[in-house]
């Protein structure tokens, strides 16, 4: 089994941005605890971030035939990119959402989300303890 985690705009300045809003603990954190996850499980685990919207397009790409579940948290552009949707039913890889914030209780800006639109099921606003809850979610869903 493999999970890919995508990670997009600004998602790296975790724990310096706005702390008061995303907290205190970094993309380096992020990216143990779901080490740690997949050490635990024995589950592949890629970890991908990046700033740029077609970047994330072809990591979706890329996913198709080798990868079994996505975790997605493309941060501003879930807001306004059509094109990763796209990218998403495209390949119809099991999908989880995660944000960090409680985006439900934030700028009306937030209120859409189009890459949830192609996700099974979200993860908002449980810090960056969502990813775990993703990743445990798309385990059992896949049935390791
Ligand atoms: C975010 C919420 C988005 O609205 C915002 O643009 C982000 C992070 C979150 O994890 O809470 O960059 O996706």
């Amino acid at each position: 089994m493999k999970i890919l985690v995508i990670n997009g705009p600004n998602i790296n300045f975790v724990g310096i941005r706005e702390k008061n809003i995303y907290g205190a603990e970094s993309y380096a954190d992020i990216c143990e605890r779901l080490q740690k996850k997949a050490a635990e499980t024995g589950v592949e685990t890629e970890l991908f971030q990046s700033n740029h919207e077609g970047d994330i397009v072809d990591k979706i790409q890329a996913a198709y035939g080798n990868t079994d579940g996505i975790i997605i948290n493309p941060a501003a552009y879930t807001h306004t990119s059509i094109a990763i949707l796209d990218a998403l039913k495209a390949v119809s890889i099991p999908a989880v959402e995660v944000h960090i914030s409680d985006v439900s209780k934030r700028e009306d800006f937030r209120q859409i989300s189009y890459a949830g639109m192609a996700c099974e099921k979200s993860f908002i606003g449980y810090g960056i303890r969502g990813y775990e809850l993703a990743f445990d979610y798309l385990v059992n869903r896949l049935g390791k």
